[in-house]
């Protein structure tokens, strides 16, 4: 049961973004927002949105939801953000209750290809799930109704409620996975592979010309879909070993054939379409070239977009900040890159 409420109460938490090594690409038919392989990401502790909700008793029949974005009001999310609090009213009937004013912050600039709206939907589920006030927060129960509601929000969301790498899809060979919630990676991460950062070169911030809710509908009918599903799987059942063993090797041979193989899908699709840029293939030909030459630790990724997400040793941070500044910059748009340590998760701040 959750607590009678007759005044204002607020809470506000910090939710940081995700990157997928292993992409979730395509949705499962049935269910809502259920995927249709399971995926893994790494948490980006310094990309993060903060949000405070204040909820109070709705004073009419409708509720009222009001969005603020760096303190301007953005009335262009307040669709999105209905459809959310429709889908978990089930699971928190409460929010229905209320009126909501949502105050929201990132730490990257909005429409800079980074995934806002993983930190983002992260951070509002665990603000309605904390007010509504039944689980403990922090409790395993919290973050796991947290991770259900993030998930229909923003799929990729449900990953960033852990610290260090979120799974989110059923997978035999991972004990706990549910395609309905995220867990936490149930296994030891090898030293080799434990601290590790992410320097995400921007490449493109503007508007996506096909939305990552366009691009999961197209898998219904690609003609790869099954192949890709499989692949999916059987490259996620691998790289948790190798998380395990510290093959860095291999790990960068499957996180970028990942990269590669989501926009392979998106180029191969009816209607076909293209997110890289040519700087997009530049930058990940100068990572290429210069790992051939240094054997550094590192490996390309990609969003939906156009940015370059470049994973390395945090060991060979002075060395890898030196190749971005001397040689990758000329390719990002505006000079622009932001940085992240792996690892952390949500904190609630008050
Ligand atoms: O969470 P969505 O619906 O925006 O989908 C995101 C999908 C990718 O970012 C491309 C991959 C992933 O697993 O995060």
């Amino acid at each position: 049961m959750s607590k009678i409420q007759t005044e204002t109460q607020s809470v506000t938490y910090r939710c940081p973004s995700n990157i997928a090594l292993v992409k979730y690409w395509g949705k499962k038919e049935g269910g809502v927002q259920l995927p249709a392989n399971p995926s893994i990401s790494w948490t980006l502790n310094d990309l993060f949105a903060e949000t405070t909700v204040f909820a109070s008793p709705k004073k009419e029949e409708n509720q009222k939801v009001e969005f603020f974005l760096d303190g301007k009001p953005k009335p262009s999310f307040e669709p999105k953000i209905h459809t959310f609090l429709q889908r978990i009213s089930s699971i928190v009937p409460v929010v229905s209750q209320w009126d909501l004013r949502i105050e929201s912050k990132n730490t990257f600039p909005h429409g800079a290809g980074i995934a806002s709206s993983a930190a983002g939907f992260g951070a509002l589920a665990l603000c309605l799930v904390d007010l509504e006030g039944v689980l403990q927060p922090s409790s395993p129960e919290f973050y796991q109704k947290v991770s259900i509601c993030a998930r229909l929000g923003s799929g990729s969301a449900c990953r960033s409620m852990f610290e260090g790498a979120g799974i989110w899809g059923e997978l035999n060979s991972i004990p706990g996975s549910s395609d309905e919630y995220a867990i936490s990676f149930p296994f030891e991460i090898h030293s080799r592979l434990k601290n590790w950062k992410d320097a995400v070169l921007i490449v493109d911030d503007g508007e996506k010309k096909v939305s990552s809710t366009q691009g999961h509908d197209l898998l219904k009918t690609h003609a790869y879909a099954n192949a890709r599903f499989e692949q999916a799987n059987k490259n996620l059942t691998e790289l948790s070993e190798v998380l395990q063993n510290g093959n860095v090797e291999r790990f960068v041979e499957l996180v970028e054939s990942e990269a590669l193989q989501l926009h392979a899908m998106m180029m191969s699709s009816i209607p076909y379409y293209l997110l890289i840029r040519p700087n997009t293939l530049a930058i990940i030909e100068k990572i290429w070239a210069k790992r051939e030459e240094t054997q550094w630790e590192m490996a390309f990724t990609l969003d939906a977009g156009a940015n370059v997400h470049l994973l390395y040793n945090s060991q060979q941070e002075d060395d890898v900040m030196n190749f971005i500044n001397a040689e990758l910059l000329p390719y990002c748009k505006n000079q622009l890159y932001l940085c992240s340590a792996i690892g952390g998760g949500p904190q609630k701040l008050n």
